[in-house]
């Protein structure tokens, strides 16, 4: 696999969108109750994202080519805190790029820059997606509750420490 560079989001023209689109809709190919809602829906949840998120709005290229995204948001209220927490609201891979590790540094650079502003990353995954899970627990989140089909997971980072904490 060639390098991975990874960029903030500089603008969601058509373009980007569509393919943003074709990530999400291939990323969740098998799991569509978890992100497979049709093409209108992850339309206006990406720009829902980019409206809420847009600094921490980061995305991995091979070459030219987007692989996958992970949307960061430094500033969310957590009504389950009660407080300002950070949160992942998205963090998707195409398909044919999922399981290179591209995944691991998207994650690295998202705990790099939520790190600089929180204390606390919150973040929803499908009860099923046990890679993700997996995934998530390696870098120390933790399982603290469930509404509906959804496990919310939490991980505390300390502002300014920018080791990852991947086990
Ligand atoms: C979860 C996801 C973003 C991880 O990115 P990735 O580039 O595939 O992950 P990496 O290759 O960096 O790391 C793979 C690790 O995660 C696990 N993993 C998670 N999803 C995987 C997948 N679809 N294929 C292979 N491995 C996967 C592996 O066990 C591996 O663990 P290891 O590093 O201990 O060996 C990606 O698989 C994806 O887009 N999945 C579908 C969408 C999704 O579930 N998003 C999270 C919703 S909250």
């Amino acid at each position: 696999m060639a390098e991975v560079k990874i960029e903030r989001l500089p603008k969601l023209d058509q373009e980007t969108l569509e393919r943003l689109i074709e990530i999400y809709m291939r990323g969740y190919e098998g799991m569509r109750e978890y992100g497979g809602e049709g093409e209108s829906y992850a339309k206006r949840y990406l720009r829902w994202c980019w409206n809420k998120a847009k600094d921490g709005f980061f995305i991995a290229k091979i070459g030219d080519e987007i692989a996958g995204f992970i949307v960061c948001d430094a500033d969310w209220y957590s009504k389950y805190e009660g407080r300002t927490v950070g949160a992942v609201h998205e963090f998707v891979l195409d398909k044919k790029f999922q399981g290179h590790g591209i995944g691991h540094v998207l994650m690295e650079k998202c705990l790099e820059y939520l790190g600089k502003h929180n204390d606390r990353i919150e973040l929803w995954v499908g009860e099923r997606n046990e890679k993700a899970i997996k995934f998530y627990e390696g870098y120390g989140f933790r399982r603290v509750g469930q509404s509906g089909i959804w496990v919310r997971m939490v991980k505390d980072v300390r502002k300014g420490d920018n080791s990852s904490g991947k086990n």
